[in-house]
């Protein structure tokens, strides 16, 4: 089935000039990218990610990582999409926990744990498509997607512009 799934290449991936060598492990999936952009994170935007996690020991550090407090203060972010897409770039990103991810992939080859405990793992991947769904509609507005028509939008106008939103 092809489905969107949403990749952040983390604070520290930019960093340490990681973004070449991860893009090149992701496009062994021979997926399309049909959004992508370098932003930098609100604690807003960080805290509504991560909102399943709120009540984790570690919530305020991922935040702060995703935020860039520890690196850089920028994320990219990309939308893959195609047959599979959510399980084939969790497969190359590898487990989340960087010290069990194998090591050809991308977290077992850039990712490590903090003193505190905190899984640095340079990448995060939507992990099903109602996840994906959520990340995607968070991190992207419908014009800034190639296939816009991925979910309901509507239309609104903002200063007498017209203007796509997720309906
Ligand atoms: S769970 O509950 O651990 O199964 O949740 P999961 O969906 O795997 O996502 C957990 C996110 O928190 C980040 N993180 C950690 N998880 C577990 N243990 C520790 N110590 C930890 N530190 C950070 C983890 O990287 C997941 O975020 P993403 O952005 O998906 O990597």
């Amino acid at each position: 089935m092809n489905q969107p799934t949403l990749v952040i290449i983390k604070p520290d991936g930019l960093q340490k000039s990681l973004t070449g060598g991860i893009l090149t492990k992701l496009s062994e999936t021979k997926l399309v990218i049909i959004g992508c952009k370098i932003k930098e994170v609100s604690r807003a935007l960080a805290e509504e990610h991560y909102r399943d996690m709120k009540e984790k020991p570690f919530f305020e550090e991922i935040v702060s990582y995703l935020m860039g407090e520890y690196h850089t203060k920028r994320v990219m972010a990309l939308l893959y999409h195609g047959e599979d897409a959510i399980l084939k770039i969790r497969k190359i990103c590898g487990a989340t926990n960087p010290e069990e991810a194998d090591p050809s992939t991308i977290r077992g080859s850039y990712g490590r744990i903090t003193t505190k405990g905190v899984y640095e793992n340079v990448i995060h991947a939507s992990g099903n498509p109602a996840d994906a769904e959520r990340e995607i509609k968070l991190w992207f507005e419908p014009e800034e997607i190639v296939f816009s028509n991925l979910y309901p939008t509507k239309e609104t106008t903002l200063q007498n512009v017209k203007k796509k939103i997720w309906s």
